[in-house]
């Protein structure tokens, strides 16, 4: 585990505290913050002429390093000020840590830059997000340099330690995601999910392959034919919220997806391992419940298997059926997410009777090429649901699209022999025809958003929060976000 995990508040002065590194920040109209001003006056100005040599012009995402009084001052750009908010907060924190880890320096205090502790929680995730490093198979390299402590001044909000425990639930997500697929397996989804459960007092069950089969869910167990490692059907039970219906998510825990018979080109295959990024999400959020406990009825269902291509594995042409007893027609094993998923939502469906169903999928390639990495697709039965998705995603800073559900994609996915097949017009809407497939299996009235996160699942912009080549940990503050925990 390479990140901080605790952050703590104090009321203490910049000259009271003994942090290896101290943080303060300069707006794009110059202006300083509070304690920037006072360490401005104490170093006679040596603020105000980085600003007048026009070295210094507060920018979000720049920084200077200044020595003052034996400490080490970091100057963050915090950008526009009447643009100020959230978002640029959590950046400016985890570019806090950043520079710390980068220096080797072990502790870090950084000023609290709201006026009424509103954007406390994205400086808790910041510090976290930002000291997060995946270092795990990098033998030797170990010199025992750790960032130890993080510390908010002028600040007592307890949201800093919320955000902190919300950085970590992503990390969590993160860590699951970056271990490759010999090692984040389906049995180790459950391990994952045991760890949570024993954590947050929630119920874990888990059926494996026999069990699922038995059960009716031809669709997980048809992908899972091609595979000797052993796949899991993963559900975790948070009921702390009375007789609330409870609010279910569903994520996709493919933990390498080479195609099956349908199988990928070679390039690039490696990054299949992120093809659980989905489950990692959910996983991710009830690791959140688990440290925050919210008054609410929570349920998280994670289908999960490798899709390979063993001697039993399912081809195209074959007929499986799902949970909810619909027939599929299989045009391309690789199109394999949809199916494990149909028996998540279909078993979230009959088993719950669910305030709503979320479920998250590195689903499509065709998400990456229409918004890139820079935003989840969503699609949806719920108008106002979806409201909801746009809201939270403003405040989580995790962007969304919608895309049209519209009844003529949904009547591409209808088969001449079968009631359904797993993929559309080729060439044509991919992302969408997921979405409209996946609708099949979600019980009429239920509302219902898929989140198509292959774009922002990993590969994005290296930012202060996201390292390179590093799982994200997508999804998590926007849901958390919008389930108000
Ligand atoms: N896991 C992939 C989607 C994916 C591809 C995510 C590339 C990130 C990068 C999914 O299982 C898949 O293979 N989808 C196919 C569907 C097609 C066969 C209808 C795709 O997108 O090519
Ligand atoms: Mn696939
Ligand atoms: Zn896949």
């Amino acid at each position: 585990m390479a990140h901080i995990s605790n952050v703590t508040c104090s009321m203490a002065s910049w000259k009271e505290t003994n942090a290896g590194l101290i943080a303060v920040g300069v707006f794009e109209d110059k202006s300083l913050t509070p304690m920037a001003t006072a360490i401005n006056e104490a170093s006679n100005g040596a603020f105000s002429e980085a600003i007048d040599l026009g070295d210094v012009k507060g920018k979000t995402g720049e920084s200077h390093l200044f020595y003052v009084d034996r400490k080490r001052v970091l100057l963050l750009g915090l950008g526009k000020k009447d643009k100020f908010n959230s978002n640029a907060v959590r950046l400016a924190a985890g570019k806090v840590s950043r520079t710390a880890i980068s220096k080797k320096i072990d502790s870090v205090a950084m000023e609290c830059f709201c006026e009424k502790c509103e954007y406390c929680q994205s400086c808790g995730e910041g510090l976290v997000l930002g000291s997060y490093q995946f270092l795990d198979y990098k033998t030797g390299k170990d010199d025992g340099f750790e960032l130890k402590s993080a510390t908010v001044l002028s600040c007592d909000s307890p949201n800093i330690a919320k955000g902190a425990a919300i950085g970590n639930a992503v990390c969590f997500a993160r860590d699951l995601g970056n271990h490759p697929g010999n090692i984040t397996t389906p049995t180790r989804l459950a391990e994952a999910a045991k760890e949570i459960a024993d954590e947050g007092d929630m119920k874990l069950t888990v059926f494996d392959r026999e069990e699922f089969t038995e059960m009716g869910m031809g669709a997980l167990a048809g992908v899972a034919l091609g595979t000797d490692e052993p796949p899991k059907f993963i559900i975790l039970e948070y009921m702390n919220g009375g007789d609330a219906k409870p609010k279910v998510l569903v994520g996709k825990g493919l933990t390498f997806d080479a195609g099956g018979i349908s199988i990928k080109p070679a390039g690039k295959m490696d990054e299949m391992k992120y093809d659980m990024c989905g489950s990692a999400t959910v996983l991710g959020t009830m690791k959140a419940i688990a440290a925050l406990k919210p008054k609410m009825n929570i349920v998280c269902i994670v289908p999960s298997t490798e899709n390979l291509l063993g001697g039993k594995a399912f081809k195209p042409g074959d007929i499986l059926t799902a949970l909810n007893g619909k027939t599929i027609e299989i045009l391309n094993t690789d199109a394999e997410g949809r199916l494990i998923l149909a028996d998540g939502l279909s078993y979230a469906s009959e088993q719950y009777d669910p305030e709503f169903i979320l479920d998250f999928a590195t689903l499509t390639g065709a998400v990456l090429v229409t918004l890139g990495h820079v935003a989840a697709g969503v699609m949806g039965t719920d108008e106002s649901l979806m409201e909801k998705v746009k809201v939270s995603s403003k405040n989580s800073g995790e962007k969304v699209w919608e895309l049209p559900l519209w009844p003529e994609f949904c009547k591409q996915i209808k088969s001449d022999i079968a009631d359904v097949k797993n993929m559309g017009t080729p060439g044509q809407a991919g992302s969408i025809a997921a979405a409209a497939f996946l609708k099949e299996f979600v019980k009429k009235d239920i509302p219902w958003i898929h989140f198509d996160i292959a774009g922002t699942a990993w590969g994005g912009k290296t930012t202060s929060l996201d390292p390179k080549g590093s799982a994200t940990g997508w999804g998590i503050r926007l849901v958390l976000d919008m389930l108000n925990a």
